[in-house]
């Protein structure tokens, strides 16, 4: 499929960033780094022209598929009419008019107010800066092993050590302990706990602030965490516990949203979590540098009389992309597809567990699914570098990963939400014997 002449050599690539870039991220498969050049559906195209399933999606970006030739269409037409992609929102234009109305239609009642902007931590930002706005309060509560983006609010809300760095402000945040049922921070099992985690929230406001607060942030499936996902009922006790307090409940979609999680194009909606504001990107916009913040109408209100501008949030050629995504999510069912590979997905690796010692938990929600290497089951020890070996064994089939986890032991799966049975098939094929070598290497 690909020019291997076309492209720069990786070496040329890599000494230009070695030089140049900030060195403050790493690469996938760093004892052989990839150059991807091409992508069509769920497909991409290295540049000596391999190809590989990719089933993480950028990082967790594609949701309609690459280069989805309806919204291949209309960017060419964009370009062809010559429309103007920079007006800022200062002029009028009917793309992000059409974008707003697209997201209102999916968001959970009530929350029918939208601000577009550039990522998913600029959506954070400003939802954060709402909510103390709103409530005239500055703490926010997030958890342990979340992340939020990478501006100073969010970055603030962050839990893990090696996203922060030494002049990094924490101030008026605080963190409750995480809801982690593989790993109970109170040495719980999950069918026999009482959510000592949600209470823990309660007891973090009520030891950490002044007893009120601006909001509590969290992502209802901790993605950079390591796809943790929490039991629904967590969610309900946490907001009822946030209201309580005089906090905005802020619902973190970035990873979750678009439809990634089954169910619902908003997985807020589907736990039915009492969110105030929903926040999304990477998905929404299928690859487009495109975020948004869901409000409710009181909220928003609170904030009309102070001047919030975003230089580029809303442009057209982004919100065409995002709307186009939302009509194809609607329109090809890839909510229920993500909902129907997924439990496939998870069905597999759950039979692959039981054969697998490396495997210490599978866990997520549709399309966003996680498998936790250890390096022995019963004492859950962290299995770092084979989380690694097992990515490149899988590349080197055809199929690429990504991972996460504090410990960056968790493997994580997140392709396209148009992935059929066939590509379902081969990625456990891939992944069962990538397994399988990786446990041979252990036993030696
Ligand atoms: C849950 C979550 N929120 C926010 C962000 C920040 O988004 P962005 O990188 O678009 O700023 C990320 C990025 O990984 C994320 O996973």
């Amino acid at each position: 499929m690909t020019d291997k002449n076309k492209y720069r050599s990786n070496e040329e690539i890599l000494a230009v960033r070695k030089k140049h870039f900030l060195h403050t991220a790493g690469l996938y498969h760093p004892s052989k780094p990839l150059q991807l050049v091409k992508a069509q559906g769920a497909y991409v195209w290295d540049s000596e022209g391999k190809k590989y399933l990719d089933s993480i999606g950028g990082i967790v970006c594609i949701s309609a598929g690459h280069n989805h030739p309806r919204i291949k269409k209309a960017m060419m037409k964009l370009l062809e009419d010559d429309t103007i992609q920079h007006t800022s929102t200062l002029y009028l234009t009917e793309y992000s008019v059409d974008a707003a109305k697209a997201l209102v239609e999916e968001a959970p009642n009530g929350l029918d107010r939208v601000s577009f902007t550039n990522s998913g931590s600029e959506a954070n930002e400003l939802a954060i800066m709402a909510a103390r706005h709103s409530t005239g309060e500055t703490m926010v509560v997030n958890l342990r092993h979340s992340y939020h983006g990478g501006t100073a609010a969010t970055l603030a809300s962050c839990g893990h050590s090696s996203w922060r760095f030494k002049a990094q402000p924490v101030t008026a945040t605080t963190s409750a302990l995480e809801p982690n049922c593989y790993r109970c921070p109170f040495g719980k099992k999950p069918d026999s706990c009482s959510f000592e985690c949600a209470k823990n929230v309660e007891t973090t406001i009520q030891t950490s602030t002044n007893g009120k607060i601006a909001a509590f942030i969290a992502e209802p499936v901790m993605g950079v965490g390591g796809f943790i996902a929490p039991p629904n009922e967590y969610f309900h006790q946490v907001s009822k516990i946030v209201h309580n307090y005089g906090g905005k409940y802020i619902s973190d979609e970035v990873q979750t949203g678009a439809g990634r999680c089954g169910g619902n194009f908003l997985l807020t909606k589907e736990i039915g979590i009492d969110a105030d504001m929903v926040t999304m990107a990477k998905g929404f916009g299928n690859g487009a540098a495109i975020g948004a913040v869901l409000l409710k109408t009181e909220d928003a209100e609170k904030m009309a009389g102070k001047a919030y501008f975003n230089t580029f949030g809303g442009d057209a050629y982004q919100t065409l992309q995002a709307k186009l995504t939302m009509d194809i999510i609607r329109e090809e069912g890839l909510v229920a597809n993500a909902k129907a590979m997924g439990a496939l997905l998870k069905d597999g690796l759950e039979q692959m567990k039981k054969k697998y010692p490396v495997i210490g938990d599978v866990r997520g929600r549709g399309l966003l699914l996680g498998a936790e290497l250890v390096k022995d089951q019963a004492t859950k020890t962290f299995a770092t570098e084979e989380a690694l070996a097992f990515m490149d064994l899988c590349r080197d089939r055809g199929l690429l990963l990504g991972k996460g986890g504090l410990m960056g032991n968790v493997v994580r799966i997140a392709p396209a939400l148009s992935i059929n049975r066939e590509d379902v098939s081969f990625m456990l094929k891939v992944m069962d014997e990538s397994f399988a070598e990786l446990e041979k290497v252990r036993k030696k």
